[in-house]
């Protein structure tokens, strides 16, 4: 059985370099959500929700889509890329999948870089904006990594 990375990244492609890491590391499906669209997801042992953070909140997309899919006893994890690479912002997206009987296996986080003038007029994001440059980095790709092949060794997929 295969595994499928499914994603929304529209900014910057942040997260779509993440989904990729993770597709190639495990021989899954890559799977970019731009509308919503039928996905057969019988097939797969371990599926991969990640999305970019959009004023607070993963893509409403990845939320829609989950909302139409059959997760009982599906092994999930959740990831995101975010100004400030915070795993907090994937908690509501891992309590819908469990709330739809799914079992997550983990939760990857990091920074995916921004430009606050391209979206906002609050200097306060003009710092987190800096900080974020270059992301995800070469580091972030090493955590990626070890965190997609932990899951598959702890799980034995
Ligand atoms: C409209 C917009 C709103 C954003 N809001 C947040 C936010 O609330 N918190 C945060 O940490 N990052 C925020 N960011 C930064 C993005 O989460 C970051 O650039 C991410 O890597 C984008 O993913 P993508 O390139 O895959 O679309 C925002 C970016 C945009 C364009």
């Amino acid at each position: 059985m295969k595994s499928a990375i499914i994603y929304y990244s529209d900014y910057k492609n942040n997260t779509e370099k993440i989904a990729k890491l993770f597709a190639e590391k495990i021989g899954a499906d890559l799977i970019k959500i731009k509308n919503i669209n039928d996905i057969n997801i019988k097939n797969y042992k371990l599926i991969g929700f990640g999305s970019g953070v959009y004023r607070e909140s993963m893509s409403p997309k990845i939320f829609k889509l989950v909302d139409n899919l059959s997760l009982k006893d599906k092994n999930v994890f959740v990831f995101s890329t975010s100004g400030v690479g915070m795993k907090f912002y994937n908690n509501k997206l891992i309590k819908r999948l469990v709330l739809k009987g799914a079992i997550n296996k983990g939760s990857f986080a990091c920074k995916g870089s921004f430009i606050a003038e391209e979206f906002t007029n609050n200097k306060i994001f003009d710092f987190m904006g800096k900080l974020s440059q270059g992301h995800p980095n070469d580091q972030d790709f090493r955590k990626a990594e070890k965190f997609i092949t932990d899951i598959l060794k702890r799980n034995s997929l």
